[in-house]
């Protein structure tokens, strides 16, 4: 099992100052953005900046968040992944699966991490991802310009919870990303502040499948790295149930702690095994 990236670090690609802060972090993976926070007059020193890096030497893997296929940046953003440092592209504003298939043909099947929830088609596109010869290797969703394309005044409901919407597509990227056997990493938590507010989401999104998750502030990688690496207990617990298994190999069903464990039970646990690395 592959290791996945646990927290994804946004830094707007014209800030050098922000990416040499971004590469000291501790993050898993930083993304270089080219596309949202980067102005259209910036753009072009953006790709400068990432072309003049110099070379990677350990510290967080470095993908690129590219501008959306179709848009008038997308062929010099390619330009781009000639260098090997990169370990793969983002692609926002992904409607299906043929958009990543169309980015691997453009770029010799780098791996790809879609952002799959970003407009209102995308939704109707979830189960096209499942392709095993895809080079899609995560899936992440996102609520702001999914919001924008509905002329939605807010994307929150009465009780401050996000509305069932933006819930809605959360769920399918999850669900979409277990269907494609890709990494599922949930959203940005835009209040970077506030940290028990992230550490409770981080947690939530952890106990529900996610595998990671997006963050656009230095002080979040600590906390999302932290909720996301499996406790003492958690791996204690895990090598209990694959131990079990491995004393009777042609058991289905066992007790351990004093309770059932079957099938699923040992695949969750070989989950945690894999991501305590
Ligand atoms: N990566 C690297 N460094 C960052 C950073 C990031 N994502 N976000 C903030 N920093 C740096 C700041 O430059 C600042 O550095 P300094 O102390 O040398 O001045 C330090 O961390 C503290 O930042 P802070 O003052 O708390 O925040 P800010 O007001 O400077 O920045 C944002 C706030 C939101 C503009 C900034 O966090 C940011 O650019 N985030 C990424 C946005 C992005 O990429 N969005 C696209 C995906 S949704
Ligand atoms: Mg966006």
């Amino acid at each position: 099992m592959k290791a996945h990236p646990r927290s994804w670090l946004f830094v707007p690609a014209d800030s050098e100052k922000k990416i040499a802060r971004a590469l000291a972090s501790e993050a898993d993976a930083v993304i270089f953005d080219l596309e949202d926070s980067v102005a259209p007059a910036r753009k072009a020193a953006a790709r400068e900046i990432l072309k003049s890096l110099p070379a990677r030497s350990g510290g967080p893997h470095w993908w690129v968040r590219i501008n959306p296929l179709g848009s008038e940046y997308l062929k010099a953003d390619l330009g781009l992944f000639a260098s090997a440092d990169f370990e793969g592209i983002v692609l926002p504003k992904a409607e299906s699966g043929a958009d990543v298939a169309q980015l691997a043909h453009r770029t010799g099947n780098l791996p790809v991490h879609a952002i799959v929830t970003e407009t209102p088609a995308s939704l109707f596109g979830m189960l096209s991802y499942r392709d095993p010869k895809s080079p899609l290797a995560a899936m992440s969703w996102g609520a702001e310009d999914l919001s924008a394309a509905l002329g939605a005044s807010s994307k929150y409901d009465a009780a401050g919870e996000l509305s069932f919407t933006y819930k809605l597509a959360r769920s399918l990227c999850l669900v979409a990303a277990a269907a494609a056997g890709v990494q599922a990493v949930d959203g940005v938590f835009a209040d970077f502040r506030d940290e028990q507010g992230l550490r409770a989401e981080a947690e939530a999104a952890r106990s529900e499948g996610f595998n990671g998750k997006l963050a656009i502030h230095p002080d979040q990688v600590a906390i999302i790295n932290a909720a996301f690496s499996p406790s003492k207990a958690e791996i204690a617990h895990a090598r209990a149930i694959v131990a079990a298994f491995e004393a009777e190999p042609d058991s289905g069903v066992l007790s351990v702690g004093g309770k059932m464990v079957d099938r699923p039970h040992l695949l969750q646990a070989q989950r945690v095994l894999a991501r305590a690395g």
